[in-house]
């Protein structure tokens, strides 16, 4: 039995990218594994957000696990700030992490460049705070989209250098997962590479068919091929990229065989793309209304996640403590 663990930051509603690039492989395996699934919570202070939007954000996000089919019989769930040994890793993983990889991760530079007065230490160790979460249960597969990848090899490097460092074989070096399938990027509508909160670009599990079909509508074309078997546009491109994890296989044969003979009506391309986003996520939406105020169950969940979650922190925390040669008299 494999240990699996995923995460995502609290910072709104989930989206398509959040549940196609980890939440649904990761409900997958929960009859198979020992499964853990957290809310990041402290990842997403690094922007300073406003205390009780975050705490909303917190309890939504729970909410949208809960819906999305996380089963709290079946996995572990629980809120990252709830579990303060990670805290202590991190600290503990921060004396073997460098400033040189730290400040080359992509993510960091996208961040620096992005939020210039807000450079602060903890967008730096980003990286070592998400190796802490996937290592303080000593994870095997972490299921998530693309663009976490590095984040994913930085992991493994800090599990090997601990390892190395104190001549043991402790830490896992955890895999990035998508069922044996590459790991995968929703892009966004507005044509742009990757669908993402801060992009704004997003369609909600929580989104109505109405907003779904609206936002789909939007989506950004162009004027169509005008021959055949041309090689597709960005957009375009990434509109198929979505129909491909939404639809049937014969669907979306269909249509890039129009697009191959050049008869392709964006029309309904969209239509039926809007249509199949909806029947995945109206059942979810569904459930996220009945569960908003459920205070006592969302509290239950919480409550019991964390509780299982520090028992296997707190033992990872004892090891490595008893390996790092910090001991009590
Ligand atoms: P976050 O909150 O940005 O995203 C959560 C998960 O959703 C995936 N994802 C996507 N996948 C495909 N296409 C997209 N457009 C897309 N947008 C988001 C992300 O790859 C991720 O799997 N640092 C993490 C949260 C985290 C974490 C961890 C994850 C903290 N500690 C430990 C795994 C293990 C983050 O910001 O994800």
């Amino acid at each position: 039995m494999s240990i699996v663990l995923s995460g995502i930051r609290s910072t709104g509603n989930l989206h398509l990218g959040n549940y196609f690039g980890a939440l649904r492989n990761f409900v997958k395996t929960q009859d198979e594994h020992t499964c853990y699934f957290f809310i990041a919570d402290f990842h997403s202070l690094t922007t300073h957000p406003n205390p009780k939007l975050l705490h909303d954000n917190v309890k939504n996000v729970l909410i949208e696990y809960l819906a999305a089919g996380i089963d709290p019989q079946k996995s572990t769930i629980y809120v990252q700030s709830d579990v303060p040994e990670v805290c202590e890793l991190y600290l503990l993983l921060n004396m073997h992490a460098y400033l040189g990889e730290l400040s080359k991760t992509v993510s960091f530079k996208e961040k620096a460049r992005k939020q210039p007065q807000n450079v602060n230490a903890g967008l730096l160790t980003y990286p070592t705070l998400m190796a802490a979460d996937i290592l303080i249960h000593n994870s095997d597969y972490v299921p998530v989209g693309k663009d976490q990848e590095q984040h994913l090899e930085l992991t493994r490097k800090y599990a090997r250098r601990f390892n190395n460092l104190y001549g043991v074989e402790y830490f896992n070096e955890p895999d990035a997962f998508n069922f044996g399938m590459e790991l995968i990027k929703i892009p966004g509508l507005d044509g742009s590479g990757k669908m993402g909160k801060s992009e704004g670009n997003c369609i909600y599990l929580y989104d109505d068919s109405k907003t779904i079909e609206k936002k789909v509508k939007k989506a950004l074309t162009d004027a169509g091929p005008t021959e055949a078997n041309q090689p597709k546009p960005e957009c375009i491109e990434n509109l198929f990229t979505i129909l491909r994890v939404v639809s049937l296989p014969e669907v979306v044969e269909y249509f890039e065989n129009k697009w191959n003979i050049a008869e392709i009506r964006y029309g309904d391309l969209k239509k039926q793309l809007a249509e199949d986003i909806i029947k995945v996520t109206s059942p979810i939406r569904e459930r996220i209304l009945d569960l908003q105020n459920d205070e006592s169950y969302l509290r239950n969940v919480a409550r019991e996640g964390a509780e299982k979650a520090r028992e296997s922190a707190r033992k990872t925390i004892r090891e490595v403590r008893e390996i790092m040669g910090i001991k009590p008299f």
